[in-house]
């Protein structure tokens, strides 16, 4: 007999229901809270306010949940811990891609790369490659690249005592230095100079504002200068990468068997994956079988490794120099406990990392104070609620780590640099389950070169304060040290910072 109960034609009627109540549900529900916009182009005379300090000033209005409308753009700003958690832990599928404009789009060939790419297989494909392959602990050339141009940054100093160096540039031309030679190897050496022009295109095109990108409509009015600067960036890009792949693939041919793999660069280890122009197989090697590169994947994951290596570790490095230097007590203490670690006849080695506690605080300290990615971008992949509010697919969610770093409910004196409130065993960690401390960000889209990133600062600014005493430049004093950031995909000091080295140690000048 048939009951009602159990024909699947009322299991269906119920899923829909239930399906159709969720979906009203959502519609009723209000957008977070947010400055009134016009019709059609919303909010958008706020958007110089996209920026980190831009949307804690809205923040300490509307909520650390707030909504902005930018054209057909839905933005949602988050600046506290609390929903920090609820995106990247609780709900942290659907709010697991990544935000691209048009040019982000192009310039990673179509979102051929880790950084940009939505959430999925093939994301998930090139994480592991990256995590296991390339910033892994295990891949010591990685870090030999940190260690040997460190040393060589300490070699120039030493050649500089006495005079003004700018250091915001010395460690920008050093991080440089150390992801080109860990992505490409010592090969192009000479093409330097080349690629970071390059690069430096790239950045500006990534944050340039496009108007269409809010209100496409706009497109009829045509920008075709723009179009142009992106297409001779990704030309002048696939003609340097181009070039080195080649090279990579003719060094692999011509040294099949007796392939010790000691001094790989980054495009060794990814060419092991490299499927050939047309997908095809080109080696039986067992390990990689089920994982497969093309050539534009390539090339947009060695954008990656620099964009993500560069500019935030040598950020990272000038802030806590400057932080330092402005706070000469605080440079004093982390010099004293130098010392006394270490003693002044020796130079600084990694292995005294572990004994110096005070100055590894200082560093969380210049992390939490300026972050090197103030806003983390992610996008909602499907329609959800959080906290009581509706956010509709493809909102575009920044989290302003900047903002609940200095998040004055959890911080107590929250701008000023005080390494001391690392030091309490209960003090957040930077592994992302402390949500008011948030520098690598957390969760699936964390990043996945912390380790190498944290060692490279802790590494250069180490060697920078054991070797040498720093001072001001004469006339300059420490209270007017100019503090104000820029805003770009990082937030470097918006000044480079000048000062003057002297030589501290008791043995000779020599590595
Ligand atoms: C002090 C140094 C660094 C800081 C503060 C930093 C911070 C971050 C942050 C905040 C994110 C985004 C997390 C999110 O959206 O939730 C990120 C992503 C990323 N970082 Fe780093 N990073 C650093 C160094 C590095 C280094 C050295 C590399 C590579 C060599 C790197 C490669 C990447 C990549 C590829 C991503 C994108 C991951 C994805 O979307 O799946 N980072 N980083
Ligand atoms: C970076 O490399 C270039 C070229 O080898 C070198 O001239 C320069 O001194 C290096 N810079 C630093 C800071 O190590
Ligand atoms: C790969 O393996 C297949 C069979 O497993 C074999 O027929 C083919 O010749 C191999 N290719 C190379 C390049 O070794």
């Amino acid at each position: 007999m048939d009951c009602l109960l159990c024909s699947p034609v009322l299991y269906v009627f119920l899923i829909f229901l239930w399906y159709l109540v969720r979906v009203l549900l959502n519609r009723c529900l209000p957008f977070p809270p947010g400055p009134r916009g016009y019709p059609i182009v919303g909010n958008l005379k706020l958007k110089n306010q996209l920026s980190h300090r831009g949307l804690a000033e809205l923040a300490k209005q509307y909520g650390g949940l707030l909504h902005l409308q930018m054209g057909r753009i839905h933005i949602v700003a988050v600046s506290t811990a609390e929903m920090a958690r609820e995106i990247l832990q609780v709900q942290d599928v659907v709010f697991a891609n990544r935000p691209a404009n048009v040019a982000i789009s192009y310039l990673t060939y179509n979102r051929a790369d880790m950084a940009f790419a939505n959430y999925g297989p093939l994301w998930r494909q090139m994480r592991k490659i990256c995590v296991m392959k390339l910033f892994s602990r295990r891949r010591a050339e990685s870090w030999a690249s940190v260690r040997e141009e460190i040393d060589s940054m300490v070699q120039t100093l030493t050649e500089q005592t006495g005079l003004p160096v700018n250091v915001g540039e010395l460690v920008f031309a050093l991080t440089r230095n150390i992801t080109y030679r860990a992505a490409f190897g010592s090969f192009a050496r000479d093409g330097q100079d080349e690629f970071v022009k390059i690069l430096q295109e790239f950045s500006k095109l990534f944050g340039a504002f496009d108007i269409t990108e809010f209100l496409p409509w706009m497109r009829w009015f045509g920008n075709r200068g723009f179009t142009m600067r992106l297409e001779n960036a990704r030309k002048s890009l696939d003609g340097f990468i181009d070039r080195i792949i080649d090279a990579h693939i003719e060094k692999k041919e011509s040294r099949q068997n007796d392939d010790d793999g000691l001094d790989d660069d980054m495009v060794d280890e990814l060419m092991a994956f490299y499927s050939g122009e047309n997908g095809g197989d080109l080696s039986n090697d067992s390990q990689s079988s089920s994982l497969r590169l093309t050539r534009d994947n390539i090339k947009a994951l060695v954008m990656d490794v620099m964009f993500g290596g560069t500019e935030t570790v040598a950020s990272a490095i000038e802030w806590a120099m400057t932080e330092l230097l402005k706070n000469p007590h605080e440079l004093r203490k982390l010099q004293q406990e130098l010392a006394d670690v270490i003693g002044l006849s020796r130079q600084f080695h990694e292995s005294d990392l572990e004994n110096l506690p005070y100055f590894r605080c200082a560093m969380k300290e210049t992390l939490r104070l300026h972050p090197p990615i103030p806003l983390l971008l992610h996008e909602a992949a499907a329609d959800s609620v959080v906290s009581g509010y509706s956010i509709p697919r493809d909102s575009r969610v920044m989290i302003n780590v900047y903002a609940i770093g200095r998040d004055e409910s959890v911080w107590t004196e929250p701008n000023a640099f005080k390494p001391g409130r690392f030091m309490d065993s209960k003090a957040p960690d930077f592994k992302g389950s402390d949500f008011e401390y948030l520098p690598f960000g957390s969760g699936r889209r964390s990043c996945p070169g912390m380790q190498l990133g944290l060692y490279a600062m802790e590494l250069a600014v180490a060697h920078m304060l054991h070797s040498f005493n720093w001072e001001l430049p004469e006339g300059a004093n420490s209270g007017d040290l100019d503090i104000t950031d820029m805003f770009g995909l990082t937030a470097p000091r918006a000044t480079r910072l000048i000062a003057v080295p002297s030589y501290r140690l008791k043995c000779p000048m020599v590595i």
